[in-house]
């Protein structure tokens, strides 16, 4: 039975990732300062720590005291807007936080990691699905944190012979299938979330722009289930452990959305009318940020199942009524 230590587990994606662990059988620890992650979220079976990844000693002393295998490393800094005032909170989290699991890593002969990057890394690509060899050029810091994190994965490769995944995830959503658990922020960016919510208060959705070179004005997005995502983790894992091997793919569905047909969608789930108002667009955002994921289908083996546009919605709706 493996033990793999997931940093960030009581996160959004973490929490369901841990959960697919346990029932595959893996041993969990987590380790979370539950800065935005949430004891609600946490399996009752996995073991916790509560810890900032920061606390090189107090993560060193988890190393010390379970025999781990793996790790899957969630823990990071991910608001897009935060990080362009506030760079060193994402370079001390995304960055020197992971070099402290590095170097634990590294101490304690742990050889496989499987990091949560982002489709931030690419910037705004000039082609329609990205693929995971097209250039890089992140336009946020918060994409520059995942790119460098990437980087250091790469000479850690080199110089210690530690395997990684990357995954670059593109627009995780939705939740548990019955509504039983979802995302939970303190301070909510994400579209669904927001257009739910408006739709709830019964107040108007602002769209950030509809003046973009796209099939109807407003940005094309590659919505992908947290369950799918989750999925991929574990893929991730029997790949390093059956092929020894570094590697990196992108996690999305290949299938775009606009911001203005999910609105559509979201009504008709949902049953009820929203105010639209358009709204200046927003600094930073790519007008198409869409998946080539052949990579993943034909490496890993891994299909979306959860991620079509309606289980996403009817089950991020399901998870915000819930009583
Ligand atoms: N949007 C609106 N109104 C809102 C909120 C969002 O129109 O109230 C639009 C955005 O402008 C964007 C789309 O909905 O076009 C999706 O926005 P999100 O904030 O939900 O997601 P992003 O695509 O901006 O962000 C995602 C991830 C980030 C990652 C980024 C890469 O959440 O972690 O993709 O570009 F960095």
């Amino acid at each position: 039975m493996q033990t793999i230590l997931v940093t960030g587990g009581a996160g959004y994606i973490g929490s369901f990732t841990v959960d697919k662990l346990i029932k595959k059988g893996f041993i969990v620890v987590i380790v979370d300062n539950l800065s935005s992650g949430n004891k609600q979220n946490m399996n009752e079976k996995a073991e916790f720590r509560e810890l900032d990844i920061l606390d090189k000693e107090a993560l060193e002393k988890v190393f010390s005291e379970f025999n781990i295998d793996a790790v899957v490393h969630f823990a990071g800094k991910i608001e897009v807007e935060e990080s362009m005032y506030d760079p060193k909170k994402y370079f001390d989290n995304n960055i020197l936080g992971g070099l402290n699991i590095l170097e634990a890593m590294r101490k304690n002969n742990v050889k496989n990691i499987v990091f949560s990057s982002s489709a931030a890394v690419y910037g705004i690509p000039n082609k329609k699905k990205v693929s995971e060899e097209a250039e890089k050029k992140p336009i946020n810091f918060y994409g520059q944190t995942k790119l460098w994190f990437e980087e250091l994965l790469e000479w850690y490769d080199k110089i210690h012979e530690i395997k990684s995944v990357c995954l670059r995830y593109f627009n995780a959503a939705g939740a548990a299938i019955d509504g039983s658990k979802g995302e939970i922020r303190k301070k909510e960016t994400h579209v669904i979330p927001i257009l739910f919510d408006k739709i709830q208060q019964q107040q108007p959705f602002s769209i950030f722009g509809d003046d973009y070179p796209t099939r109807d004005g407003t940005c094309v997005r590659d919505y992908i289930h947290v369950l799918d995502l989750a999925d991929a983790h574990i893929r991730a894992l029997s790949y390093l452990e059956e092929n020894n091997q570094s590697n990196i793919f992108n996690v999305g569905t290949s299938e775009g959305i606009s911001v203005k047909e999910l609105v559509e969608q979201a009504q008709k789930i949902t049953g009820q009318t929203t105010q639209i108002q358009i709204a200046p667009r927003r600094p930073g955002d790519p007008p198409f940020l869409v998946a080539d994921n052949t990579k993943i289908t034909q490496t890993l083996n891994w299909r979306p199942r959860y991620s079509d546009v309606s289980t996403i919605l009817e089950s991020a709706w399901k998870w915000m009524n819930r009583k």
